[in-house]
């Protein structure tokens, strides 16, 4: 077998090994539930193994959709003692049980591609025409809940709900939060160093805010005026203007066509927004803290984002590209998730560092749209050689590639299906 075989046959054994019937797990273990974007990056994977599975990752996700329109962000099929916060910890009543907070949506976009590139065309149709109204109510509640003053950007509740958990972004917002006194036990130790995982202090501020949700009914409207931390996440929003963009566009494939003048209004207010965000010394997109009112000054690959869904001018573009090969020479190995000219910058440690392969395929496919295919293919090239040397795990340590946090990873898998290979 050749490497390049090799790594292929070892890509399609991930998703296979972690498919526990109709929904994939990240990586047995350390996560043993199906999350919401680990899921729509995987089906894009399973395309190259199995077109028909690949649409059943999102009919397994869409089992935990709420009936207000939120897709959570882990969807509790089963029963294990592997992980915390289990089920008994959000308590939200439901079948399957959920958590109640959401995930950056990019499901949209990952349902258009495999809807173009399937091919069965029939399957694809009939799914597609099953999905829309579940994508719309999706995206619908995100505008409706999480930007009820028509801000143009939608909040944030929760780090978790950036994807990013542990970002050094996060750091003064969390600061807010008090940190629960009640006893508990963190699971991901078992499975994880604790030097490529959050910290304590965090965990005991992550767990308040679960609790917090639960003692406030859920209801978002009143946690949008009381949650102490609330945000803007630049990449949650660019996530969520390129899914809405992606779905509007789907709509136009659909057997019956939806009315979507109001996810139109949604796109075209994101993109007047999108510019009071950029740093021009920094030259990247900020996150925005809400009790504050400003923006946060932290320089993180989320700040790329807004390539990936087309919300940047020309000129920024090239000064994000220009930008990327900078860090590309501080830290070789993809793209850091925090800069590494950042004091809170830290080669292992989760999102505080080390680089994901999803996030540089995504703004590798936003420089490609802005003509710096260049730099794109610099980027995959550094995303190849990562998997090549470590193999296909949670994320990379940026300077020297070594593989981080969980083994056997279904994203990383995916995306090297996907883009890599
Ligand atoms: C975790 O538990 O580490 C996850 O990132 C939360 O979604």
């Amino acid at each position: 077998m050749s490497k390049l075989e090799n790594l292929v046959a070892q890509a399609k054994g991930i998703l296979r090994t972690n498919d526990l019937g109709g929904y994939t797990v990240p990586t047995k273990g350390l996560y043993p539930f199906q999350w919401n974007w680990d899921a729509g990056v995987t089906a894009l994977g399973w395309l190259y193994v199995d077109e028909a599975r690949a649409w059943t990752e999102f009919d397994k996700l869409f089992e935990g959709q709420w009936d207000n329109g939120m897709v959570p962000h882990i969807v509790f099929h089963q029963e294990s003692d592997d992980y915390f916060p289990g089920p008994d910890q959000w308590k939200v009543e439901g079948n399957p049980p959920t958590t109640s907070i959401s995930q950056p949506p990019l499901l949209a976009t990952m349902v258009r591609i495999i809807y173009e590139q399937s091919k069965d065309k029939d399957l694809a149709q009939a799914k597609l025409d099953a999905l829309m109204p579940k994508l719309i109510r999706y995206h619908e509640w995100w505008y409706r809940e999480r930007d009820p003053e028509t801000t143009g950007l939608v909040s944030s509740y929760h780090p978790w709900e950036s994807g990013m958990d542990n970002s050094p972004a996060w750091d003064d917002v969390l600061q807010r939060v008090p940190q629960v006194t009640r006893p508990y036990q963190r699971r991901d130790l078992n499975h994880v160093d604790s030097k490529q995982r959050p910290l304590k202090e965090q965990y005991d501020r992550y767990i308040y805010l679960v609790d917090f949700f639960r003692e406030n009914d859920f209801d978002y409207q009143k946690i949008y005026q009381n949650c102490p931390f609330h945000t803007q996440d630049i990449s949650l929003n660019a996530v969520l203007q390129r899914g809405t963009i992606d779905l509007i566009h789907l709509n136009t494939l659909a057997s019956v066509a939806a009315d979507m003048t109001s996810l139109e209004a949604s796109v075209a207010k994101a993109e007047e927004v999108f510019p009071s965000l950029w740093d021009a010394e920094r030259h990247l997109f900020l996150n925005r803290d809400q009790a504050l009112e400003k923006a946060i000054p932290v320089s993180t690959s989320g700040g790329f984002m807004p390539l990936y869904s087309y919300s940047a001018t020309p000129e920024q573009a090239a000064l994000m590209a220009a930008e990327i090969k900078e860090w590309l020479v501080l830290g070789p190995s993809g793209l850091a998730s925090t800069s590494p000219l950042e004091s809170t910058f830290d080669a292992k440690r989760y999102w505080r560092g080390p680089s994901w392969l999803h996030i540089n395929w995504m703004i590798a496919d936003g420089l490609k749209h802005y003509g710096h295919d260049d730099v794109a293919e610099q980027l995959r090239q550094a995303s190849r050689a990562i998997i090549e040397q470590s193999g296909y795990f949670e994320y990379f340590d940026p300077i020297t590639g070594e593989g981080c946090g969980g083994k056997d990873f279904s994203w990383t898998a995916a995306i090297a299906l996907h883009w890599l290979l």
